[in-house]
């Protein structure tokens, strides 16, 4: 078994000076926990940033805070004060986190950030190369590093790469903003396994693939060139026993017993966090205002205990949401204590494991409302920790933790309303009502704990690679490329039987009526001028446009899908009867359709209608597309038509002609020494069919095919088709 390189921005150490001399603090987050589950077997190696810039460190500091770190199986990614600014303050924490938890205005979006971000994801890629093995898997963390899959990839093009998003992935309109989400998308696709928080994130996220990069995704597999990616959500858990046997501790007892004897007979809400903006502070403080202004039995007979954990201080907006909270604070208190009451505790620091279970013990209420949250596994913490006890967790609906704890009082964040109503039932609800609530959540979380989760994510990383590995079991090696260049060249009577679209041109990025480019031409011309080479270009297309496009490159022309065949004569001929009055019935469909889904044409050729919807929106066109394909159907029943669902397109046409029987033309000649078909499409597969064994068949994509190789894209086939026409060296 290889290593795990785990890859993210934090080490799961704090380093500090204190007193000149330098701290090492571990910091065992949830990721870490995960990990630590896994069997001794498994060697891990973790590498991220030490959390100091290098101008902070004197002297011989980085060669210390490496040899520290080395014998705790971590190593550091040193980075410059610039590139803190620009990466971790700039484009993490004023670019992607306030856009990816739906706060736009926030956003700044800034080119020199981009860059920074993109020059900090290479050093750690870097980093990365120094120890990487080939048989490691590399476990890349968060959205601070969504372009490193990608540059690892380059580089490693066959490890084992997973992707672990801890925040949220927004909705695809939201998404779109962000000037550089190609290249984001891109970053992260170069994973093999791409994991998310919940379900919704999985969506949002394959629905930005679809319509940012038009590539094609079915069941969480998006297809990217030679690969099959797989996106899944994996709830991350939490170390249940380690909070479930926490009250057991007699030092987080007593310092619950400290924290009741303080606070007396009154009822305590707990809210705890780090000061995000994201996690909706501010707004559930001034539930609590709005709940003791229309509550007055409750005031001094509840206690609001607020810890506020610093982060991001670098940053302005975290420094403005400080001073406002301790404004409100500091109103609140004025306004409903007394000398013997204050309705805010207010903490701004961050509490150990002792205290912070502490208080998790004491508190009747946990109130948990992010306005936006990955996870959030405070509110995991807090059931776990009230194992055969009452308490009461308020959660907002929009963390990720909300799914898997419905038997919470769910609340809408934005809603005050809905906050000081959730406060009140908590309050007052039965404590055999909260033990009953609790002990199904308990359960749950018990079981789907932080070391399943991890399992769980690594297992799903090396599924994938196997069912990657059996897709390109027929990919065409260079072995295979070579034994077909050399048949190519000792024969004498060769065919190439070649699709256009999508084999010989891509669809990426040009309009559908663009053309060819003088790179395929000239090479089509070269082969098709060879004596020993008859090359047929075997196209849907329209027999007028093949005939504009390609009618003097010297190649025979099947236009149509085989509807028109135009030899050596030049002369177009059709096996079809010209009875085509069906299109009267369909064409007024087909325009309904186009009417109704912005983006969608229609097109006519001699013996068929075509329907396409690349242009249109993905998701909409495929409703669209099986409500017409339905009506179709039925409106074809009796009519010499069939309906095909092809890439992107739907096609009612005539019946009687396919690539396969207009491949039987030259086929059925005799005396070829050499046969070679390639193509992309659902319609390619007749003439694939038609073909002899010992004929190279080669499709471009992994989908399923019985073509006999497959090859990742155009380009491929292009230096295939350079190799046969001599542009190429036929050495290896
Ligand atoms: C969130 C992010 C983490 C991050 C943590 C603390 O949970 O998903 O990647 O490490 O916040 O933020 P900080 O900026 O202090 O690392």
């Amino acid at each position: 078994m290889g290593r795990l390189l785990v890859v993210a921005n934090r080490l799961p150490f704090n380093i500090a000076r204190k007193a000149k001399e330098l701290h090492f603090r571990q910091s065992p987050g949830g990721l870490a926990v995960g990990l630590s589950s896994l069997p001794e077997s498994c060697e891990r190696l973790w590498l991220g940033w030490p959390g100091m810039t290098n101008e902070k460190l004197k002297g011989k500091e980085e060669d210390q805070i490496r040899d520290r770190l080395a014998a705790e199986g971590c190593r550091p990614v040193f980075l410059s004060r610039r590139q803190v600014e620009g990466y971790y303050q700039g484009f993490c924490n004023k670019t992607i986190w306030p856009l990816f938890h739906y706060f736009p205005r926030r956003t700044v979006y800034e080119d020199r950030f981009w860059k920074t971000y993109r020059q900090v994801n290479e050093a750690f890629c870097d980093e990365v190369m120094k120890i990487a093995d080939k048989g490691d898997s590399i476990w890349v963390h968060d959205y601070q590093l969504m372009l490193l899959p990608k540059l690892l990839r380059e580089r490693l093009p066959d490890s084992k790469i997973g992707f672990f998003l801890h925040i949220p992935w927004p909705s695809s309109e939201i998404f779109r903003l962000l000037p550089w989400r190609e290249q984001i998308l891109d970053g992260l696709l170069g994973a093999d396994l791409i994991g998310f928080h919940t379900y919704d994130y999985v969506r949002h996220f394959l629905s930005s693939v679809s319509r940012i990069t038009a590539m094609e995704h079915t069941l969480g597999n998006v297809s990217v060139a030679n690969r099959v990616v797989k996106v899944d959500a994996f709830p991350m858990g939490i170390d249940y026993e380690k909070y479930s046997q926490a009250i057991g501790d007699p030092r987080v007892k007593k310092e619950a017993g400290k924290i009741r004897k303080r606070i007396g007979e009154r009822k305590i809400i707990l809210s705890v966090g780090r000061l995000d903006y994201s996690k909706g502070i501010i707004q559930r403080l001034e539930a609590f205002d709005l709940f003791l202004s229309q509550n007055p039995q409750y005031r001094g007979a509840v206690t609001l205990i607020m810890v506020a954990v610093p982060t991001r201080t670098g940053v302005e907006d975290y420094r403005e949401l400080r001073n406002s909270l301790e404004q409100l604070v500091g109103r609140i208190n004025g306004e409903y204590g007394t000398m013997g009451y204050i309705p805010v505790w207010y903490l701004y620091r961050s509490l150990p494991f002792v205290e912070l279970t502490g208080l998790y013990n004491v508190s009747d209420v946990a109130l948990v409302t992010p306005l936006r949250d990955g996870m959030n596994l405070v509110a995991k913490e807090y059931i776990a920790a009230k194992a055969d006890q009452p308490g009461v967790l308020v959660v907002s609906e929009m963390t990720g933790a909300a799914r898997e704890l419905g038997e919470a009082l769910v609340v809408n964040s934005c809603s005050k309303g809905a906050i000081v109503d959730a406060i009140k039932q908590a309050l007052e609800m039965p404590p055999l009502e909260q033990l009953e609530r609790n002990k199904i959540m308990q359960e749950r979380l018990r079981r789907y704990s932080v070391s399943r989760w991890s399992q769980d994510f690594l297992s799903a990383l090396s599924d994938i690679k196997k069912t990657q590995e059996r897709m390109s079991a027929n990919r065409l090696s260079p072995a295979i490329a070579k034994k077909l260049a050399q048949d190519y060249r000792k024969s004498r009577k060769r065919l190439l039987l070649l699709d256009y679209d999508g084999t010989l041109v891509g669809f990426k990025g040009k309009p559908a009526d663009a053309g060819p480019d003088t790179e395929i031409l000239a090479l089509l011309k070269k082969l098709t001028a060879h004596p020993n080479n008859t090359v047929v270009i075997v196209s849907g297309r329209d027999r007028t446009t093949l005939e504009k496009w390609l009618g003097e490159i010297g190649a025979a022309l099947v236009a149509e899908h085989g509807a028109w065949i135009r030899r050596d004569d030049r002369k177009w001929q059709t096996p079809l009867s010209r009875d085509t009055a069906w299109k009267e019935s369909i064409r007024p469909i087909l325009q309904l359709y186009t009417d109704r889904t912005p983006g969608s044409t229609v097109e006519e050729k001699d013996f068929s209608l075509v329907w396409h919807y690349r242009r249109a929106d993905p998701e909409f066109a495929y409703v669209r597309g099986q409500e017409l394909k339905a009506a179709l159907v039925n409106l074809t029943e009796n009519l010499d038509v069939g309906v095909f669902e092809g890439n992107k397109i739907l096609e009612v046409k005539s019946r009687g002609a396919n690539k396969g029987r207009a491949a039987e033309h030259w086929l059925a000649r005799r005396g070829w020494d050499f046969i070679l078909a390639a193509g992309d499409d659902y319609t390619d597969e007749e003439m694939f069919s038609a073909l002899s064994d010992e004929a190279y068949s080669i499709k471009v994509g992994f989908s399923a095919s019985t073509a006999r190789f497959n090859v990742d894209s155009v380009k491929e086939i292009r230096l295939l088709l350079k190799r046969l026409s001599g542009d190429l060296n036929d050495t290896p």
